[in-house]
């Protein structure tokens, strides 16, 4: 069993819950999020989004957030029904991270550990294997963007074709359900090294946080997937604050849901996005959403 890498750090949630027990396995700096204070216990960033969206004369995101209120505050409504602003309403302060060193340099070393417990791995593995294609179809191709050691991915899953992508190689290098890898940067070099329409799906697994030009990144992705291929963007509340993106550090996970649609939606080229609520025991162990969309069918 492997180590787990994170501190609990009690967040300022909406709910009354008490804080979780801090976790055994401790290692460093992987915890659970904190808010920024400038939003206030029970402001959402969501309502900063309407602000955004109003300053720049999209007032489209007002009536999101009205829909949103009526039915609402579960992380799998989040994305109904929104009005996105005409324009991406977010700047790039809000890409900054707290440590501005390369990323090549953080992930050196490798760490062979799991980010969430084990529940939420568990719960991330049987929605894999609800949605992946069948194991051992000719022709399919998946992804794993920033992979480590692990893809939680079901139980001796195999394809002809599944690539990984990530800053450590001798993570990837162990990863048993990898048939090929690549070490690459992507706040470096978002280009994705492949050929178009090659995927049938792609995952990313408690990472999309890290990423500084999500639109670049999520434009690739449009552009590797099969028409009507599957993005699946998994994250929980943890992450390695100083390298997450500022807009990401200082929001809670509704609104973490909320930036990973824009992020389909802005990159176009993808059906609108769909958020799910997989958290095994909502409370008591790690949280765990996923936002997903599939690429536009050719016309
Ligand atoms: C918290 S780990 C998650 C690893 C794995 N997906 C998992 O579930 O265990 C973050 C991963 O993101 C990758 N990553 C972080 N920054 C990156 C960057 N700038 N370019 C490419 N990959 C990056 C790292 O290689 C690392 O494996």
């Amino acid at each position: 069993m492997a180590t787990r890498l994170c501190i609990k750090i009690p967040a300022i949630t909406l709910s009354c819950l008490p804080p979780p027990p801090f976790s055994s396995g401790v290692v460093n700096s992987y915890r659970q999020q904190p808010r920024r204070a400038v939003l206030g216990i029970g402001v959402s960033f969501l309502s900063q989004f309407m602000n955004m969206a109003a300053a720049t004369g999209n007032l489209g995101a007002k009536s999101f957030i009205a829909s949103a209120r009526q039915k609402g505050s579960t992380v799998e409504k989040v994305l109904e029904n929104v009005e996105w602003p005409q324009q991406f309403p977010f700047k790039e302060e809000d890409f900054q991270r707290f440590d501005e060193s390369p990323d090549t340099v953080f992930y050196e070393s490798p760490r062979f550990v799991t980010h969430i417990d084990d529940p939420a791995i568990a719960a991330l593995t049987k929605y894999y294997s609800e949605v992946f294609p069948p194991s051992n179809t000719p022709g399919v191709a998946l992804l794993d963007m920033c992979s480590s050691w692990v893809s939680h991915y079901p139980k001796g899953y195999k394809q002809s074709r599944i690539a990984g992508m990530g800053l450590n190689e001798e993570e990837l290098k162990r990863n048993p359900v990898l048939t090929e890898y690549v070490v690459q940067d992507l706040n470096v070099n978002p280009k994705l090294p492949f050929e178009d329409n090659t995927f049938d799906v792609i995952t990313n697994v408690v990472s999309v946080d890290y990423i500084t030009k999500p639109i670049d990144v999520f434009k690739e992705m449009a552009r590797i997937l099969k028409p009507g291929g599957l993005a699946i963007m998994s994250f929980s509340n943890r992450c390695f604050w100083t390298k997450a993106i500022s807009i990401w550090t200082s929001t809670g996970d509704s609104d973490h849901v909320m930036i990973v649609g824009s992020y389909f939606h802005y990159a176009g080229g993808f059906e609108p996005p769909k958020a799910v609520d997989i958290s095994p025991n909502p409370g008591r162990t790690d949280p765990m959403y996923i936002v997903y969309s599939r690429k536009l069918a050719a016309v």
